[in-house]
C-alpha cells in the first residue's frame, strides 16, 4: 500500500474512529433489541441497526477509497458483553421479576429501570457518534475532501434523528420507572405539597420580614 500523505492519514484516522463506533453500536443495539419488550422502541432500534450496519459499510468503503486500511475492532467491551448476557437471561429474569413483583422493584432492578438505562446508553452512544462525524465533516471541509464531507453530513442526519428520538424516550421510560416503583401516594401530589412551604416562607419574607407569623394578615 502506498504511503498516505498527512491530510489523508488524518482523515483515515477519524474515519476509523467512526468505523469502530459503528461496530460497537451494532453489538449493543442487538443486545438492547433482545432485551426490550416495548414494541415501538424495538422497531426503531431495529431500523437504526440497519442504518448502523450501512454506516459501517460506507465508512469502510471511504477508508479504502482513500487508500487506508479499515481497522479491525477489539472484541466488544465488558459492558456490551454484560448486556448481551442479560439479554439471554431476559426471559428467566422476567419470570422471576414477575413473581417477586414489588420487592424486586424496590431494589431498583426492575425491567423498567434496565430499559431506561439502555435508552440512556443509546443516547450517549449517538452523542459520541455525532461528535465524531461532526469532526470528520469539519476535517474533510478543511482539507477539501468533498466526498468524505458529504458522507459525514448524510450519516450525521440519521444519527441526529436517532438521538432526538431517544431524547423523547427518556421521559417516557422514566415515567414507567415511577409507575412501577413508586407508590401512587408518593407521586406528583405529595411532591408538590413538600415543595410548597419554602415558597410560602419566601413570600412571607418578601411581604413583611421574617417576623410575620401567619403571613396572611
Ligand atoms: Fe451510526
Amino acid at each position: 500500500m502506498a504511503e498516505l500523505n498527512v491530510a489523508t492519514t488524518k482523515l483515515v484516522q477519524y474515519l476509523n474512529e467512526a468505523y469502530g463506533l459503528e461496530q460497537k453500536l451494532e453489538t449493543s443495539l442487538q443486545a438492547h433489541i433482545a432485551m426490550t419488550a416495548d414494541a415501538p422502541y424495538k422497531k426503531r432500534l431495529k431500523a437504526h441497526l440497519t442504518e448502523t450496519k450501512r454506516h459501517g459499510r460506507e465508512v469502510k468503503k471511504r477508508i479504502k477509497a482513500l487508500g487506508g486500511a479499515p481497522a479491525t475492532i477489539d472484541a466488544p467491551g465488558p459492558d456490551v458483553v454484560g448486556d448481551a448476557a442479560q439479554a439471554v437471561l431476559g426471559g428467566a429474569q422476567k419470570a422471576i421479576a414477575l413473581a417477586q413483583g414489588p420487592l424486586h422493584a424496590i431494589r431498583g432492578t426492575g425491567q423498567e429501570e434496565k430499559q431506561l438505562k439502555n435508552v440512556k446508553t443509546e443516547y450517549a452512544s449517538e452523542s459520541e457518534e455525532i461528535a465524531t462525524y461532526t469532526t470528520i465533516r469539519a476535517l474533510a471541509e478543511a482539507l477539501g475532501d468533498k466526498d468524505t464531507q458529504r458522507l459525514a453530513r448524510e450519516i450525521l442526519r440519521e444519527e441526529e434523528r436517532m438521538r432526538s428520538y431517544l431524547e423523547k424516550q427518556i421521559p417516557r421510560f422514566t415515567k414507567a420507572v415511577v409507575k412501577a416503583e413508586v407508590p401512587a401516594s408518593e407521586r406528583r401530589t405529595a411532591t408538590r405539597a413538600k415543595k410548597s412551604p419554602p415558597r410560602a416562607k419566601r413570600s412571607a419574607a418578601v411581604a413583611g420580614g421574617a417576623k410575620a407569623k401567619g403571613g396572611r394578615g
